[in-house]
């Protein structure tokens, strides 16, 4: 909405926000800085992860990747990939706590695929009912719902289904809260959480099926589409797939009380979830006591045997495009 842009540009209000976003550039000089040290210590890094790549890729084309660019680069995944993984992972949590048979169904997944610790994303990216749980609880709690916004390109005007004509220029956005919970698209059952509607139905037509999956992908805009969709969208899929397959195999998990998690929609991203996912409380009913209160707590109970393990080993070669 370009008026309200223009109403709020330098009030205290949006000066919270900057300020706010002001810590990603800084964090990401940090990392930087340090991974030069200690680069600079061992003489050669044998470290392969984003950071390394980036690093690499200014040395390589220092043509087009300056300093400054470099510096983009490194600050954006931690814009764009902090906060959405946590709300997307605290989403899934709330979900499957909430529905038992959801929670049992999953358990006896994991319990009989024969997953090794940690998971390799090869193992868990095909396990149907992780990967619908997934899907369901992104469509139900769209993450980056009014991100993908849209111009309307120069030379063109934009004809809405009732009439209204949008000028070249104008900023247009879908809301994936509309989208998702379209009755026409998810079916009767659409404001419900229920994963099974990503999988072929008992009794269900092949082709019918094909279609049904067909426009409720076109709906889903988790990742939003086309060419401005979600880059880190495979970093993240392989982070919460195999974090999940692990948590679910590992512990018994359950909210800590059934209202603790609180959906507070499109402005999650900007309020108190990271506030609360990221504080250290001890004692779940501190929760209470937070500013901005408890945006989410599980209590969890091992299962089974569990070691921690170190970053080497949760590197995944495997995790390639799918
Ligand atoms: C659950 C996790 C995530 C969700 C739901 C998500 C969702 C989105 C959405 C909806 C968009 C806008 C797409 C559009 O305009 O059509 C977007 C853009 C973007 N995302 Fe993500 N994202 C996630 C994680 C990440 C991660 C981990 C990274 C990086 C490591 C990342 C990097 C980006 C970037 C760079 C863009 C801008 C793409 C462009 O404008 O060309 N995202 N994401």
């Amino acid at each position: 909405m370009p008026s309200m842009h223009a109403a709020l540009k330098g009030t205290p209000l949006t000066s919270v926000f900057e300020k706010r976003m002001g810590s990603f550039p800084r964090r990401a000089r940090e990392l930087i800085q340090n991974r030069r040290a200690s680069t600079a210590v061992t003489a050669s890094s044998t470290r392969e992860d984003l950071l390394s790549q980036i690093l690499q890729t200014k040395e390589k084309h220092p043509e087009l990747v300056d300093e400054r660019v470099m510096h983009g680069y490194a600050t954006t995944p931690l814009l764009a990939g902090a906060d959405t993984v946590t709300i997307g992972l605290t989403s899934i949590v709330y979900f499957v706590g909430r529905h038992r048979a959801v929670a049992n169904k999953l358990r006896t997944e994991l319990d009989n695929c024969g997953l090794e610790m940690p998971p390799r994303w090869s193992a868990v990216y095909k396990l149907p009912y992780l990967d619908a749980v997934i899907r369901e609880s992104f469509r139900c709690h769209p993450i980056g719902a009014m991100l993908s916004r849209r111009g309307v390109p120069e030379g063109r005007v934009l004809t809405l289904p009732d009439g209204r004509v949008l000028p070249t220029g104008t900023a247009v956005a879908v809301s994936g809260w509309a989208t998702h919970f379209d009755k026409g698209v998810y079916g009767a059952d659409a404001l419900e959480f229920r994963p099974e509607r990503w999988l072929k139905g008992e009794g269900e037509d092949e082709d019918d099926y094909d279609e049904r999956l067909r426009r409720m992908n076109k709906a889903d805009l988790t990742w939003g589409h086309g060419d401005r969709a979600c880059m880190g969208k495979n970093i993240a899929r392989c982070e919460m797939y195999k974090l999940m397959a692990t948590l679910y195999s590992t512990f018994d998990v359950s909210l800590y009380r059934d209202h603790c998690c609180s959906m507070v929609g499109p402005l999650t991203m900007l309020t108190g979830t990271t506030r609360a996912s990221r504080s250290r409380v001890e004692d779940p009913r501190d929760c209470s006591r937070q500013a901005g209160g408890c945006r989410g707590h599980a209590l969890v109970t091992p299962r089974q045997e569990y070691r921690e393990v170190g970053t080497s080993e949760l590197m995944d070669e495997d995790a390639t495009d799918d």
